[in-house]
């Protein structure tokens, strides 16, 4: 065994990569106006089971773009799960609206419909869907709620490229979706993100709000606001060749997910990731484990000593309502979330990448269990 270490994440970029880079350099085709933009949203669109594709610059903007083109007014309020990262609660606040929190399930980490039912006021216009770490949301009861209340759905998609909820893909729900393309996710292009939609008019109004909101008949006079979320045909151009991959990653986060599994089934003062619920089998997009309260120390401790033993980790998210920029802002305020308050301070993953080799995965649980033994 070698003792390097361990990076928390590695992307694999074996595929058509390379060749289709390559492409972009021979044709000259390097600014978002190349042939790969189209292919990729095309082929983003279709493994999400939606219309239209548009591709922007990260998923903390295509969550803002999103937020902004659903046209909800100032002071309108957002369900959004409290376990999330801040790229949820700034989408909200910058387009005006309010964000009000939902706790999580201990065991998926997910928002329930029982904490969105909670959350519901008279102000409630949407709610913001986010799938966290490799689970989705259980998303009927609360599709049919946001239904019969008449309330718009965003979907926060960004971390599961290949799932599914109850065979659907994630990605499909609500009036928007989004995807992050960062290195760790399960289709890269080093940063990058898409909104995704199945209303053709909705589709037009995100990729014009993605261009600076150029007018076709007058280029550089703006009824409104935009955003330069452009991305690069070098960019699609990856992604197109990680979309070719997709359901392989999937494949090999679930291996991953299982050898961990594995190696960490009598250890019992930890919460492993639930591997499968009634509509779902986990992804593994991170593999996070939780420290039960009789670990004498909490998650910064256990990164800090498995960091010393070569093994790169990261926290959990931090809730949105212990935010000090949220608070500050007056957001939030009188909200208590217990479950994910816990998981934030306990919680953590390990080394997930695609890249991790079996070797690896077995060093890495191997030192987990040393720091807890
Ligand atoms: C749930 C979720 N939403 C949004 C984002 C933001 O995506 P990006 O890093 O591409 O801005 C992330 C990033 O990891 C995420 O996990």
């Amino acid at each position: 065994m070698s003792d390097a270490f361990i990076p928390v994440n590695s992307p694999l970029l074996h595929g058509n990569e390379a060749e289709y880079l390559a492409e972009c350099i021979r044709t000259g085709w390097i600014s978002s106006e190349g042939p790969f933009i189209k292919r990729f949203e095309q082929a983003m669109a279709e493994a999400a089971g939606r219309r239209h594709g548009v591709a922007v610059t990260n998923g903390s903007v295509a969550l803002d773009i999103a937020m902004h083109a659903l046209g909800l007014e100032p002071g309108d309020e957002v369900i959004i799960p409290t376990f999330t990262i801040i790229s949820c609660a700034a989408a909200v606040t910058r387009a005006g609206l309010v964000p009000v929190g939902v706790d999580c399930d201990p065991a998926t980490w997910n928002m329930t419909i029982e904490g969105v039912e909670a959350a519901i006021t008279p102000r409630t216009r949407a709610i913001m869907l986010v799938h966290i770490y490799g689970l989705p949301v259980d998303l009927e009861p609360i599709m049919k709620l946001a239904k019969a209340r008449g309330l718009k759905v965003i979907e926060d998609a960004a971390e599961m490229h290949g799932q599914t909820y109850r065979g659907a893909p994630c990605g499909s729900f609500g009036d928007v979706s989004t995807f992050s393309f960062y290195p760790n996710k399960h289709v890269t292009t080093g940063e990058g993100g898409m909104i995704l939609t199945d209303d053709y008019a909705l589709a037009e109004r995100l990729a014009n709000l993605r261009n600076l909101c150029f007018q076709p008949q007058q280029r550089f006079i703006h009824e409104e606001l935009g955003w330069n979320a452009r991305m690069t045909n070098l960019q699609a151009a990856l992604g197109v060749a990680q979309v070719e991959r997709l359901p392989r990653t999937v494949e090999i986060k679930r291996r991953i997910g299982q050898l961990y599994d594995e190696h960490l089934a009598d250890v019992a003062c930890i919460r492993r990731p639930v591997a499968r619920t009634n509509y779902a089998d986990n992804i593994y997009w991170v593999y996070g484990v939780v420290l039960n309260n009789d670990v004498l120390f909490d998650a910064k401790e256990a990164m800090r000593r498995l960091g010393e033993k070569g093994i790169g980790t990261r926290p959990f998210f931090w809730c949105m309502h212990e935010q000090p920029v949220l608070r500050r802002m007056g957001f939030m305020l009188n909200e208590s979330h217990p479950n994910a308050e816990r998981i934030a301070r306990r919680g953590f993953y390990l080394p997930s990448g695609l890249a991790l080799t079996d070797d690896e995965i077995a060093r890495s649980a191997e030192a987990l269990k040393e720091i807890l033994a």
